[in-house]
């Protein structure tokens, strides 16, 4: 059994939501139990009063902390054990994870918080502040029903079925395969065939294959995280800080010194997926700003993550895992940021001989020593521009060769880069 105690100055927004469905069922099989706790019978006033006047001046009200305290302090004597949220934008975002983790707590104690905020000090008696995403609500008690939600349906029993909570969106990390139901045929659009083959493999990996496939094209975010390398959470050969690689098709020079955008190949994608899964690399983006190559690249991912490939060769599949589409270097830049919570600092090849290049030992020594991410850049075409050069933290010295000779192919340029900067041991 789970208790919920809402405190709100807003008991009515929480009855009906609360009084339905899964949510109802629950409570009458004495599941979950609501406590709809009114702040105002906690204020010591004539009038109740609640909010008040924000010191400094501005806008709005803030809510006071005495009647608050005094409620949350009741609602902790009921319940010693108690879990105590305060919902606020500025918590930390409401996830699967925090829904899964809060289903294992007996009591907990959600405080709707308004938009103007809260008296800073009631920040020291909770536990937790959190938020249900980015945007801003008039009150917290929309995002009271949505955790509640979330959380009370992954309370074993509350949903009819024992598993129906475990194959869905984001159990596993992924979104929802596509689901279809009669007629078998709508305005001209059919069931997939495999749908009505009654062949439960077959049905079961094009349901897989949905899921990779939808995940990586609408939350590359998400995708990230479910794939076997960011679940391995691994850190780049014997390196502490984690390393990226992005291969920018944009902006790069051709062989007149032009600055083009080059084609998306094959060939890159793959060699460099699977050098950097070799190097324990975090991911690779591939970047190109024309949708039409996104497709393309996407599609040559899909065929080794998904399609025949992924059947006739598993271990490429665990490459390809690595590679992400984006349109910019900015793009990567910024995925990077929110997936490890720090600026990647930037490292760009270059075949070209200039000045102030950082060494491959020198390199090597920082990647043993910074806990900050890396984004090594290697350019297509005849290479990352003076502009992009010009922007990154280091440039590394170029690969030493032969005088009549400087034509390394990019994927053989980042297997011999990886090689000499995240072998396990180079002693
Ligand atoms: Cl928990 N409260 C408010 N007022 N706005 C929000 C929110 C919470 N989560 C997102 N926006």
């Amino acid at each position: 059994m789970l208790n919920f105690t809402v405190i709100t100055i807003f008991p009515q927004m929480l009855s009906s939501p609360l009084g339905h469905s899964i949510l109802k069922k629950a409570q009458e099989n004495g599941l979950i139990k609501f406590d709809i706790v009114d702040l105002r019978n906690y204020a010591t006033d004539r009038h109740r009063t609640t909010d008040d006047a924000p010191y400094g001046g501005g806008q709005g009200m803030v809510m006071k902390p005495e009647p608050l305290i005094a409620a949350i302090d009741h609602a902790r004597s009921q319940a010693p054990h108690s879990r105590v949220i305060l919902l606020t934008p500025r918590g930390r975002v409401f996830d699967q994870q925090t829904a899964g983790r809060l289903s294992q707590e007996k009591n907990i104690i959600l405080i709707c918080g308004r938009y103007e905020g809260v008296d800073e000090r009631v920040t020291a008696f909770v536990d937790e502040e959190v938020s249900i995403g980015d945007y801003t609500l008039s009150g917290g008690e929309p995002a009271a029903v949505v955790v509640i939600d979330a959380v009370a349906r992954l309370i074993p029993g509350v949903l009819g079925n024992e598993n129906s909570s475990v194959e869905e969106s984001f159990t596993d990390g992924l979104l929802e395969y596509p689901q279809f139901t009669r007629p078998e045929e709508f305005r001209g659009m059919k069931v997939p065939d495999v749908l009505l083959s009654g062949d439960h493999e077959r049905i079961k990996t094009w349901r897989r294959e949905q899921s990779l496939s939808l995940t990586r094209e609408r939350r590359p975010d998400l995708f990230a995280k479910a794939a076997p390398s960011g679940k391995a959470r691994a850190h780049a050969g014997s390196a502490k800080a984690p390393v990226y690689l992005a291969l920018l098709h944009h902006p790069v020079y051709d062989k007149n010194g032009v600055i083009v955008t080059t084609a998306v190949t094959n060939m890159d994608i793959h060699d460099i997926s699977r050098a950097g899964r070799t190097y324990g690399v975090r991911g690779f983006f591939v970047a190109t700003p024309v949708k039409a190559l996104q497709r393309l690249a996407r599609k040559i991912i899909e065929h080794w993550e998904v399609g025949y490939g992924s059947r006739y060769n598993t271990t490429r599949k665990d490459a390809l895992a690595l590679a992400r589409i984006c349109d910019t270097l900015d793009d990567a830049i910024i995925a990077i940021e929110r997936e490890t919570g720090q600026k990647p600092l930037i490292v760009a090849t270059s075949a070209r001989r200039t000045a102030n290049r950082a060494s491959f030992a020198a390199l090597q020594d920082m990647l043993h020593k910074e806990t900050r991410p890396f984004l090594i850049l290697f350019g297509t075409g005849w290479g990352l521009t003076e502009t992009i050069l010009s922007q990154a933290d280091y440039v590394l010295e170029a690969i030493e060769v032969r005088a009549d000779f400087n034509h390394l192919s990019v994927r053989s340029a980042a297997a011999i880069i990886l090689d000499r900067l995240l072998a396990a041991d180079r002693s």
